[in-house]
């Protein structure tokens, strides 16, 4: 069973610049507000969650030595900064259509903010490491079922599948950085258990919010059609309910869900443009 990251991963940011549609279709995701409304809030959680994740993993640095994972470290940051500056434009098209993303947005930074003064850094770099789990189990589905995006307005297919080929891309890097700097198990644990209560927390309010305005909170519907879109039998959260628990695992590393095969297949579709011209 693989327990490192594969030798020789090249972690790259691509600079994407969206041209996001404005307006943005209020249920780009076929048309289904619960779906679109999932996404939407956690794309607002998205730029405080990234810089977080980068301030954590940059406070270790310079405790690394390891010249590849200094270099997969300066990819990490380079892709997370990018996915905030995307996920802030689709904050903004989300604020045009009259959500209070504001409020979301402050909901994450107070949070942010107390992790930040209260925790050591190492316990911030657990929640980190702990994070980019969750943010991992659900790129491997986006990419690996079609049929999540099946639907979607074409250009926000494209950046979610942008995105989660990066989060797969680096996914295992803070964790790395967690183990070389010594963190142990308990805490990543602890970590992860805090963190999976406020990420749903926080997505569900955000989710709430969004089909209020709509109109929709208390359609009865959209309720069980969204959650058996979650959970049902073919439902898109089902599969991650074992790669969730396996960060409990004491032998658990990020690679042991081996999707490098997924990972080689996606990067076609984005780095075609840029491979050089065969002489
Ligand atoms: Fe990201
Ligand atoms: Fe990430």
């Amino acid at each position: 069973m693989v327990s490192t990251t594969p030798a020789g991963l090249k972690i790259q940011p691509r600079h994407m610049d969206f041209d996001f549609p404005n307006p943005l279709p209020r249920h780009w995701h076929s048309g289904d507000a619960f779906k679109s409304h999932l996404f939407d809030a956690m794309s607002v959680l998205f730029p405080d969650g990234e810089r977080f994740f980068i301030d954590s993993v940059r406070n270790f640095r310079e405790q690394i030595t390891d010249p590849e994972l200094l270099a997969q470290i300066r990819g990490f940051i380079g892709q997370e900064g990018h996915h905030s500056r995307e996920h802030l434009v689709y904050s903004d098209r989300l604020r045009d259509l009259g959500y209070d993303v504001t409020r979301m947005e402050n909901r994450a930074k107070k949070r942010i903010h107390y992790t930040q003064k209260k925790f050591s850094a190492k316990r911030q770099l657990a929640a980190t490491a702990a994070m980019e789990h969750i943010t991992a189990i659900m790129a491997d589905e986006l990419l690996r079922n079609d049929k999540q995006m099946k639907g979607a307005h074409p250009m926000m297919r494209q950046l979610w599948r942008w995105h989660a080929l990066e989060e797969t891309e680096h996914k295992a890097v803070a964790f790395d950085v967690y183990n070389q700097v010594g963190g142990n198990r308990k805490i990543l644990h602890r970590a992860m258990r805090i963190g999976t209560f406020f990420f749903i927390k926080d997505t569900f309010l955000g989710l709430a919010h969004m089909l209020k305005e709509d109109g929709l909170l208390w359609n009865w519907r959209v309720w069980r059609d969204g959650l058996r879109w979650m959970w049902g039998k073919e439902g898109a959260f089902r599969p991650m309910i074992k790669t969730y628990k396996d960060f409990f695992k004491e032998d658990f590393h990020p690679w042991q869900h081996n999707n490098i095969e997924l990972l080689y297949a996606t990067r076609l579709e984005f780095d075609k443009a840029q491979e050089p011209a065969a002489a």
